[in-house]
């Protein structure tokens, strides 16, 4: 097959306050996966919008197959058959619509936008010819606001891969996806290789890139570091060329001894996703939710928080049972929960980075109308965005201009201001880069320290063994066994996790 190849040469690019990408060059040619590394803020992102039409600012060539090529737009991207998956994937799709008509939405404008008719059989045909060949069970006919965060994923990548493209960019395809769902990817990605496809793809999930990536770029600071074969790499080579040092112990050593028991589940059910959880955490205690993705901890998440329904059951606070029939009154309990979809249900992303590390802004997710304290809000903001190493071009940005990662960081730092009693963490490593991840695991540290309550939900079994002190399996909606971190490990956890018994 006749390889085609890409380079992007000297692109520089600014925002107010922010020299996002500083002289970068990348090229990349098909047949291949290139994997895209760097710090959250680090610019892959950016510099994949300018391949992909999204800017129209920057300076700098791009060449494909030696002749250089103006790329303005989406559709001029499009044209040239360069294809993305954002990394935004709730922003990308129409909730209202169904899969199917998000999967052809463009091709319905491009080849029958001037028909009088649209066939909607045809639509709903046509995706579901192109789901079933991935693989993905998700039906045509389904509103894409009822679908999971790893379905939407898998619907955006079906969108892209449908159309004609030579270079497919992945930005953090897989952050919101399962284990088996990750594979179904890889498989994917493999066969657009033998296609001859072109794939960039973005992850913080070294191992990842290692298993599915033939060439690694890695930048930082805006700036391009390194482009190798990943044969000849590592994965704390490629650590220290990101962050441009070694990484040291990710994992805090706390010796808090828990005291009372300061959060209580008692046989919490919602006829669901959820039957029977109890639970309980203790001062200065961090308690682990391990489990796969759609096991259901999201669902017990949001079920403490007030933020869905619950059946029967009860949740007690220092044993005292406590009536949460929404996020407010969690909140106003000391109830504290870092969302999974965050750019969703945790940020608002046309705020400001300190309107949204404001305590008052709670009130907006929680309609809560109490007394606030307003001093000092700007200075809290300040120290979060110290202590999180949130990299922002000051306190007044809109969140919707910082990185992904980022944005994890400001929707964690927005309850650190909150002060609560009990705080529920629903995946918050997700996206960030292995030295941000240190920075979050010290501050859930320091919460424990500072003798809060922490239950922890995630996937990431090496992140539940290297931060709790006990851990719930959750298998199907159920805690399928209880167990104490330091007499565990990661086999164990699996086993429970995929409902061994
Ligand atoms: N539209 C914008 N307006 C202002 N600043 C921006 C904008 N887009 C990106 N930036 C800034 O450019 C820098 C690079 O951001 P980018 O999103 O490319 O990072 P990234 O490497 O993708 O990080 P992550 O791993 O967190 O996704 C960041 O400092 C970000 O705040
Ligand atoms: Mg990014």
């Amino acid at each position: 097959m006749e390889k085609h190849n890409l380079e992007m040469k000297d692109i520089s690019i600014e925002f107010p306050g922010v020299k996002a990408l500083d002289n970068v060059s990348f090229t990349t040619e098909t047949g291949t996966a290139h994997a895209l590394i760097g710090a959250n803020g680090a610019g892959k992102s950016t510099l994949m919008k300018v391949l992909s039409g999204a800017y129209t600012h920057y300076t700098g060539d791009i060449f494909l197959d030696g002749h250089q090529v103006d790329i303005r737009s989406p559709k001029d991207a499009q044209n040239l058959g360069i294809q993305i998956v954002y990394q935004e994937v709730d922003t990308a799709l129409v909730p209202n619509l169904t899969v199917g008509e998000n999967i052809m939405l463009s091709e319905t404008v491009n080849e029958m936008g001037r028909k009088q008719f649209i066939s909607w059989n045809e639509i709903h045909r046509k995706a579901t010819a192109i789901l079933s060949s991935m693989n993905v069970h998700v039906p045509s006919k389904k509103l894409v606001s009822q679908l999971t965060l790893a379905e939407k994923q898998m619907v955006l990548i079906a969108r892209s891969v449908s159309r004609q493209c030579r270079y497919l960019i992945l930005d953090e395809p897989t952050a919101p996806l399962s284990h088996s769902e990750t594979n179904e990817l890889f498989r994917i990605v493999r066969e657009l290789k033998n296609k001859n496809v072109g794939i960039i793809f973005i992850s913080h999930r070294l191992p990842e890139l290692f298993e599915i990536c033939d060439a690694i770029t890695v930048m930082r600071n805006g700036e391009f570091v390194i482009k190798e074969k990943i044969a000849i790499s590592n994965p704390s080579r490629v650590v220290e060329q990101m962050l441009g040092q070694k990484l040291e112990e990710q994992f805090p050593k706390s010796n808090v001894i828990p005291g009372e028991t300061i959060h209580e589940v008692i046989d919490l059910h919602d006829e669901e996703k959820i039957h029977q959880i109890s639970m309980n955490v203790r001062e200065g205690e961090i308690v682990g939710l391990a489990g796969l993705v759609g096991a259901g901890k999201t669902e017990i998440c949001k079920a403490l928080f007030g933020a869905s329904k619950i059946s029967s059951g009860e949740i007690r606070l220092r044993g005292k049972k406590l009536k949460i029939s929404g996020p407010h009154d969690a909140v106003r309990h000391g109830i504290a929960l870092v969302p999974e979809e965050r750019r969703k249900e945790g940020i608002l992303v046309e705020e400001t980075v300190t309107s949204n590390l404001s305590a008052a802004n709670l009130t907006v997710f929680t309609r809560l109308f109490g007394f606030l304290d307003f001093k000092g809000e700007k200075k809290k903001a300040k120290e979060i965005i110290g202590s999180l190493g949130i990299k922002t071009p000051s306190e007044e940005t809109r969140v919707k201009n910082l990185s992904g990662g980022n944005q994890q960081k400001v929707a964690i730092g927005k309850w650190l201001v909150a002060d609560a009693d009990v705080y529920i963490f629903d995946e918050p490593t997700k996206g960030v880069d292995v030295g941000a991840k240190k920075d979050i695991f010290e501050l859930i540290a320091g919460l424990a320290e500072r003798r809060k309550g922490i239950l922890y939900a995630s996937c990431e079994l090496s992140e539940i063994i290297g931060i709790t002190d006990r851990v719930y399996v959750i298998y199907d909606g159920q805690v399928s066994k209880e167990l104490v971190t330091s007499e565990t490990k990661e086999e164990e956890l699996l086993f429970y996790s995929t409902g061994g018994k």
